[in-house]
């Protein structure tokens, strides 16, 4: 586990080939085994294949091309209702994020293990997004990952703050 962990790292070029549709089962059934408050799983996963909707991504990402790119794009929402009706405004601010980052991280991390790249890109306009997807409002678009086979070596380029700055023995 640690091994693919240390080996994920954001993939910003992907080959042609398609991602078969198995796979993209299986990022989703990770994603769906992901830990959640209550076990709320407050979270929604749009699969894009269509370059016309990829573009409308991309475009609402700041013109970050690659997400068009990719052969295949999951957008992973929260639904933050799901949670507040239990857990108030903790589950509505709180929980279902969290619930829906470890959603993400587990589709990277399976991604990765299956020899595909993955970025997660979050730096997009919500509106925009929800416009391409006809995304409806008790949904709240958190995560763009664009899935495809490396058109390069995925190699670490980034750095990791040290242990000792990090944690604290008590
Ligand atoms: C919440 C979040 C938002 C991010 N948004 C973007 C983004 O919009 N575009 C991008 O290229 N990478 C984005 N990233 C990827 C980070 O830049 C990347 O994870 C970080 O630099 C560490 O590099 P690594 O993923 O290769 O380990 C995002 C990552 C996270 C967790």
């Amino acid at each position: 586990m640690l091994e693919v962990i240390k080996k994920r790292c954001s993939v910003r070029r992907y080959q042609a080939t398609p991602v078969p549709e198995e796979a993209i089962g299986q990022l989703l059934e990770a994603a769906r085994w992901a830990p959640s408050a209550g076990n709320l799983q407050p979270w929604f996963f749009y699969v894009v294949r269509s370059q016309g909707v990829k573009e409308c991504l991309a475009a609402a990402a700041l013109e970050q091309r690659f997400i068009a790119q990719a052969p295949v794009v999951i957008v992973v929402c929260a639904e933050p209702e799901r949670s507040g009706r239990v857990y108030g405004e903790r589950g509505r601010r709180l929980y279902c994020y969290q619930d829906t980052a470890a959603a993400v991280q587990n589709i990277l991390l399976a991604a990765t293990a299956m020899g595909l790249g993955t970025c997660w890109v979050g730096a997009f306009h919500e509106d925009r997004v929800r416009e391409c997807l006809a995304v409806p409002p008790h949904r709240v678009p958190v995560a763009i990952i664009p899935v495809g086979y490396p058109a390069e070596e995925p190699v670490h380029r980034t750095t990791r703050r040290e242990p000792e700055e990090i944690v604290s023995y008590v």
